[in-house]
């Protein structure tokens, strides 16, 4: 064996508190070889540590991470990002293609494959393609190859942060069919443009506390009713991005009856509401905007109830300088990677959320739905993909100590219960406190 944590407490998946229990988990090369009753085994390894009984998780799946490295470096690498990702417990991250150049054919594919291998991080890179009105041949023409790194297509219906947007629902419709053909999911950005255009902005005040105004809900919940639609249509998996609104909330959980609909939220929208944006500005300022409160009560009890599937971090690095220019020139987005795993368990001892869910929330339904069958569970044969939390350890949020380069957070100051410790993969401890 080549590595043994010791007094590892698992959970066991279900409510049940009872069936959590503490094991050894033994670790050969990348893989869990043995999960046995802790102290049942004498086996030898080069390598042990004690865990004392922390809590060890499924290391971290974010299908939500802009990594953008390339024509965007100076916000953010593949070195930074995924320094950031291990700090934060996340082993497998899903890049978004609205980077420079965009992932809409295979030279910039291959461009990004060469950042990730150029930055020799451990994290594990998955890519979302990018889909414009023009470019549905260049999309097959990629999946022709069946690239195994590829998770789905994104589109986005509206600007948001230097990104193509999908006009035409006729588009819409045959990238869902191309997604469906090659079983791959489809991720939409569900704000709509023509809605956003005709929102009545005149006499906004041009403050960020006004962002949930120039930018409207019923813009997204618009969105939302739409491509639930054609999922129904298509067939196709739907990757709901960032569900913002309690309206998104009654949609999706009515039409999981009839389609193939994965939800996620951020912890952002599942925390804050827009009234922290009078305090903190454009740091806030993020697409689809903060909501009000009776939306973060109805994203809390959609996790709660299922309804919702996956927190993605929605990682937007922009620099301070950027941030700090007026309203209407500031850029949407803000880093999340290091900060989700902290305020979910801070959720759970809040009574918010119940602990048994967090897996399924952060790693082991992204891994069912896009099919990453080594991983999202703490299995004999599994990857050994590993993160390790102290459910009690108190913390406060501060950016300086953050690995990516946008340091700064909606989040800054707040104090936390619960925290990452250390993150495994491929069976190496990569990151620990
Ligand atoms: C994202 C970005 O900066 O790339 N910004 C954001 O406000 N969320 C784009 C996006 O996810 O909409
Ligand atoms: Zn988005
Ligand atoms: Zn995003």
């Amino acid at each position: 064996m080549t590595l043994i944590l010791r007094n590892a407490h698992l959970l066991s998946g279900d409510a049940n508190p009872d069936r959590a229990a503490d094991v050894d988990i033994g670790i050969r090369d990348s893989r869990i070889e043995i999960i046995c009753a802790a102290g049942s085994t004498s086996i030898a390894a080069d390598r042990e540590a004690d865990l004392n009984g922390l809590l060890v998780l499924p290391g971290g799946i974010d299908p939500h991470v802009h990594v953008r490295d390339l024509g965007q470096a100076y916000k953010e690498d593949w070195s930074t990002a995924g320094a950031a990702a291990l700090r934060g417990g996340f082993t497998t991250i899903f890049d978004m293609p609205n980077t420079i150049p965009p992932t809409e054919n295979q030279v910039a594919l291959e461009q990004k494959r060469e950042a990730v291998r150029a930055a020799h991080g451990n994290v594990d890179a998955r890519f979302w393609l990018g889909a414009t009105d023009h470019t549905l041949i260049d999309l097959e023409a990629m999946l022709q190859r069946r690239p195994a790194d590829v998770v789905g297509i994104k589109l986005f219906l509206a600007g948001t942060s230097s990104n193509e947007v999908v006009h035409d629902p006729e588009t819409v419709r045959a990238v869902m069919r191309c997604a469906a053909r090659h079983g791959l999911a489809v991720a939409v950005h569900e704000e709509l443009q023509a809605c956003l255009d005709a929102a009545e902005t005149t006499g906004l005040p041009d403050h960020a506390s006004a962002h949930g105004q120039h930018r409207p809900r019923e813009c997204t919940v618009e969105g939302t009713r739409l491509m639930c639609r054609l999922a129904a249509e298509t067939g196709c998996t739907l990757y709901l991005v960032h569900v913002s609104t309690e309206e998104e909330v009654a949609i999706i959980r009515e039409a999981k009856a009839h389609a193939r609909i994965v939800a996620e939220v951020t912890p952002h929208h599942l925390f804050l509401d827009e009234e922290i944006l009078h305090r903190i500005g454009n740091v806030g300022k993020v697409n689809p905007p903060l909501r009000e409160p009776r939306d973060v009560r109805a994203l809390q009890q959609a996790v709660r109830d299922g309804v919702i599937d996956t927190v993605g971090s929605d990682h937007a690095p922009h620099t301070l300088d950027e941030k700090a220019r007026p309203y209407h020139a500031a850029p949407s987005g803000f880093p999340g990677l290091e900060t989700t795993f902290g305020l979910l368990l801070n959720a759970v001892n809040r009574g918010v959320l119940p602990l048994h869910l967090l897996p399924r929330l952060t790693s082991t339904r992204a891994a069912d739905v896009f099919g990453l069958v080594d991983r999202g569970r703490i299995a004999e044969g599994a990857r050994a993909d590993l993160v390790v939390l102290d459910p009690a350890h108190k913390w406060t949020v501060d950016p300086v100590l953050f690995r990516t380069k946008a340091r700064y957070s909606p989040f800054a100051g707040m104090q936390l219960t619960g925290a990452v410790v250390a993150t495994l993969t491929a069976g190496v401890f990569v990151d620990y406190r």
